[in-house]
């Protein structure tokens, strides 16, 4: 009854407010971007007050009589996989950005293109790309001398959706073959990401096979209010720095329900990422899921409110890990690894506060990016070193309030794992397995730390 009562109360105020008052709804809507139980707050008001919308965001934000329609092969384009299609891109992206509210068709045939941005603003209020067959990245490096970082990109572009069940293959073998990771006597140098989402506010991509990049896979970058969901993302395990996902300076992001097996991490989180998402990700091959690198170079960077929950590892170098290097400064912060999965993973449960990835060793330096507030919940399965839970932290900066609660790990093939632990501040609760034979223990009263974070 007072259920009911509460939510009749609460679907009262909002069409009160939804009527009388629009612009108040969109200024309370626009300004509460926090993600309550997976929903954002605006998804979920905006599901109570208009059912329209809601059925409309689950067609993909297209009504057929409202949105027009632009397929790339009514502006030249001929998909067969050996033509550069790259100017019939060009020509329709321009009409569909051009138009209120559109859809851009690309048929289920293979398409061929070079490098190219798909730019905003756009004069559309919503505008859908819906890719039923794949994108083919131009092999021939010479193409990309303009800006060898990128491949596709879209640029400003706001209430994008991306999605319909086709690929982006980066066709990245001739990269791989030219990294310096793979031959030692060629120069390194950077490849081209794959797909580019670039200050996209208010984005969906959705429903895609992407593989075979040519360096990253998919990159969100100086963009908010983002979901990701029912993503491919493949590429040979030997494949060099071909990350599945990377996120920097990103907002409000959803990823759930994607595989990732590729060379690199599955996910990496980078400067200026705040409250992300992920649920439901399975990864392996590649290097697990990564929050870092950050502070390299004596940077000062800052990564927080991240939560990975409900994650499959198998066969990965990492689990979930936090890399920082020396010398650097800034923190990540208030992160959470929830009902976890690991098969055979190399290192399972990572903080390195030393991150060292360069030729020459590293110096040591006082300063550091700080670790803190971090939940390890819930996860279970085998190492397959016998280190399963690794804290390498700083000594002038040890690493604080990391909490592990309910820790099952074993060597894979049966055996107790190991943990190897370094000027860590911790508390347990629950049981852990393996456990630190030395860190800092740190209070943990309900109250404390518990309260205001878990
Ligand atoms: C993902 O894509 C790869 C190759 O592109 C394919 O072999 C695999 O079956 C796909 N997996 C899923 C879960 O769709
Ligand atoms: C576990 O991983 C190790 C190292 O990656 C590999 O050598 C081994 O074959 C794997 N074992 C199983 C059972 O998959
Ligand atoms: C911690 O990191 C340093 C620097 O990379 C390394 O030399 C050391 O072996 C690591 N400690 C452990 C216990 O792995």
């Amino acid at each position: 009854m007072a259920l009911q009562r509460n939510l009749s109360f609460i679907m009262i105020m909002i069409s009160f407010v939804a009527c009388y008052n629009e612009d108040l709804l969109s200024s309370i809507v626009e300004d509460s971007p926090y993600i309550y139980d997976g929903v954002t707050f605006k998804d979920f008001i905006k599901q109570i007050v208009d059912p329209a919308l809601s059925l409309e965001s689950k067609l993909g934000g297209l009504s057929p009589t409202s949105a027009k329609t632009f397929n790339v092969d009514d502006y030249g384009a001929q998909g067969d996989g050996k033509t550069d299609d790259t100017q019939a891109f060009k020509k329709v992206w321009e009409a569909a950005c051009s138009s209120k509210k559109s859809v851009l068709v690309v048929a289920e045939k293979n398409y061929l293109l070079k490098p190219f941005t798909f730019s905003g603003p756009c004069k559309s209020n919503t505008i859908t790309v819906q890719i039923s067959g794949s994108l083919v990245a131009s092999d021939n490096p010479s193409d990309y001398n303009q800006d060898p970082t990128h491949w596709l990109m879209f640029d400003s572009v706001q209430k994008l959706t991306v999605k319909g069940g086709g690929a982006i293959d980066g066709n990245g073998n001739i990269w791989w073959q030219n990294s310096c990771k793979k031959n030692k006597k060629l120069p390194c140098k950077n490849a081209p990401t794959a797909l580019t989402l670039y200050k996209c506010n208010n984005l969906v991509v959705e429903d895609l096979t992407i593989k075979n990049g040519q360096q990253i896979h998919l990159q969100f970058q100086d963009s908010s209010n983002v979901r990701v969901s029912g993503l491919n993302v493949t590429a040979p395990e030997d494949s060099p720095n071909t990350d599945g996902i990377h996120v920097t300076n990103t907002e409000n992001i959803r990823i759930s329900s994607s595989f990732v097996g590729t060379g690199d991490d599955c996910i990496s989180i980078v400067d200026g990422s705040k409250n992300l998402q992920a649920t439901d990700i399975t990864c392996g091959p590649g290097h697990g899921i990564s929050i870092g690198s950050l502070g390299e170079d004596g940077s000062k960077q800052f990564v927080s409110g991240i939560t990975v929950k409900g994650a499959k590892f198998s066969g990965t170098t990492n689990g979930v890990r936090i890399k920082t290097w020396q010398g650097g400064s800034g923190s990540a912060s208030n992160i959470k690894f929830q009902n976890i999965q690991m098969k055979n993973v190399s290192n399972p449960i990572i903080i390195d506060q030393n991150y060292c990835d360069q030729e020459s060793p590293c110096q040591e330096q006082k300063s550091a990016v700080e670790i803190r507030n971090v939940l390890y919940q819930n996860i279970k399965g085998t190492s397959a070193s016998d280190v399963a839970m690794e804290f390498n932290c700083s000594k002038n900066s040890p690493c604080q309030g990391i909490v592990l609660q309910n820790i099952d790990l074993q060597l894979e093939g049966g055996g107790e794992a190991k943990a190897s632990c370094n000027n860590v501040k911790l508390s347990y609760k629950g049981n852990v397995k393996p456990r630190c034979s030395k860190y800092i223990e740190e209070v943990n009263e309900d109250g404390g730390f518990g309260s205001t974070y878990i």
